[in-house]
């Protein structure tokens, strides 16, 4: 039970190049070097909790991994190892979704746990499309609730119209289209486009995936794919984080390095903008993603509406509605219920937390409203998820304030309380 005292913060002018890796890269990273045959090398794979998690099931499903002064070589084994362990997805729905749809195809019997929040998080968006092209899959619940149990099989190629936007539901559908038997294209459509690093990386790889109007074409593999040779981007849902710092702080800059700017990514430095704050966006690279650099200095923010887009701001609405709850007026966000299922209720965790902050907040079955007040200082809990413990801390800036339960901060920004002690004073406990 870590607990965060976090003061005021004066103006401040900060330069990050070390925010957190990409979180979403990382685990792909990890999980599509089985995919080929040869070794790829990765480099600033993110150090957290979660994605080295997933580390370690690649190595029980038998990659070989080597750290060479913090770069990554993975060699796949030649057949996936059926482990006599199961596998512990740490607090990562990105694991445990992408691991459903790779191991479904695979030869033998997994079983994919996590901890106590994760167990509560709903697979059935997964197992139940996974289960209707020949997947065998159960757990709790039905097969929605892990343990979740996999035993291998032949999957048939399918078209599937998604009815959420969710990167990890894309992820796992077109992992397991990859395996499907006949060699015949598989077709998957979703609401709106969510993030697309899977496309992306495992074009990159060599896969055939064509897009179609709004459809995803998927061939299957008929040969190993080449391997990753990467550097992976700091996580632009991190350092977000700093991004509303700057913008509630008066007199106050950032300049975020080595970012991640890929369009699914950076809504939330938009929103921000439409607000009133200064954004700006240097791109410096592109590779696989385009990488750059996001300055953002404070202005006076005004309130504004969200409803638009959801799935590209679904990490950052957390700390969004910090700044919400620091504008003039009464902002809102709609059509938002995933917002419900993430590693906690982010409506009803935020609601609470901005009530006890003095900030006047309510909640809708699929958002809320915040009307941007005077904060006073406060004591909240993080209820396990990282990006509330973030969000709150960050909202200490304005007053002062103490997080509790901020162990997770661990699974994604391992040098999230470092980077704060530039800004403001930060005692843990
Ligand atoms: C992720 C997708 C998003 C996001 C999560 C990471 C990914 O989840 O919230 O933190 O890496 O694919 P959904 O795909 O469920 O929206």
């Amino acid at each position: 039970m870590g607990v965060l005292h976090v003061g005021k913060a004066d103006s401040f002018y900060l330069q990050i190049s070390n925010v957190a890796s990409d979180k979403s890269i990382s685990h792909r990273c990890a999980i599509f070097s089985l995919l080929s045959d040869k070794t790829s090398v990765i480099k600033n794979y993110l150090q957290a909790e979660d994605t080295l998690c997933t580390l370690d099931i690649i190595k029980s499903l038998g990659a070989d991994v080597k750290d060479k002064d913090g770069v990554l070589y993975i060699t796949p084994p030649a057949n996936i190892v059926e482990p006599p362990l199961i596998l512990d997805c740490g607090n990562s729905g990105t694991a445990m979704r992408l691991l459903m749809g790779f191991l479904s195809s695979c030869d033998g019997f997994f079983v994919l746990h996590g901890d106590r929040y994760l167990a509560s998080r709903p697979m059935k968006r997964v197992a139940m499309p996974l289960r209707d092209i020949g997947a065998k899959i159960d757990g709790r619940q039905n097969g929605n609730l892990s343990p979740i149990c996999i035993r291998g099989s032949k999957l048939k190629p399918f078209e599937y119209k998604s009815p959420i936007a969710s990167a990890q539901v894309k992820s796992a559908l077109i992992l397991a289209a990859l395996n499907a038997k006949n060699d015949a294209p598989s077709i998957f459509s979703e609401p709106e486009l969510s993030r697309d690093h899977t496309e992306r990386m495992l074009k990159g790889m060599g896969v055939n995936i064509e897009h179609k109007n709004d459809k995803i074409v998927i061939y299957p593999n008929t040969k190993p794919l080449q391997p990753l040779d990467i550097t992976i981007p700091s996580d632009p849902s991190s350092a977000f984080f700093f991004a509303v710092a700057a913008a509630i702080t008066p007199n106050s800059r950032v300049v975020l390095e080595n970012v991640l700017l890929n369009k699914t990514r950076i809504e939330a430095y938009k929103i921000l903008q439409k607000m009133g704050a200064h954004v700006e966006f240097v791109q410096e690279e592109n590779k696989y993603e385009s990488i750059g650099r996001i300055i953002v200095e404070h202005a006076p923010l005004k309130a504004v509406e969200v409803s638009e887009n959801i799935s590209w701001l679904i990490d950052e609405l957390p700390a969004l509605s910090i700044a919400f709850a620091c504008a003039q007026g009464v902002s809102m966000v709609k059509n938002a219920k995933e917002l419900r299922v993430k590693e906690s209720d982010r409506i009803s965790a935020m609601v609470k937390n901005l009530n006890l902050c003095g900030i006047a907040a309510i909640e809708r079955e699929d958002g809320y409203d915040i009307t941007g007040g005077k904060f006073k200082s406060f004591e909240v809990d993080s209820f396990g998820d990282h990006r509330i413990a973030m969000s709150f801390a960050i909202a200490s800036i304005v007053c002062g304030g103490m997080v509790k339960d901020t162990e997770c901060i661990n699974t994604s920004f391992p040098n999230f309380t470092e980077l704060l002690s530039k800004i403001t004073q930060v005692g843990a406990q």
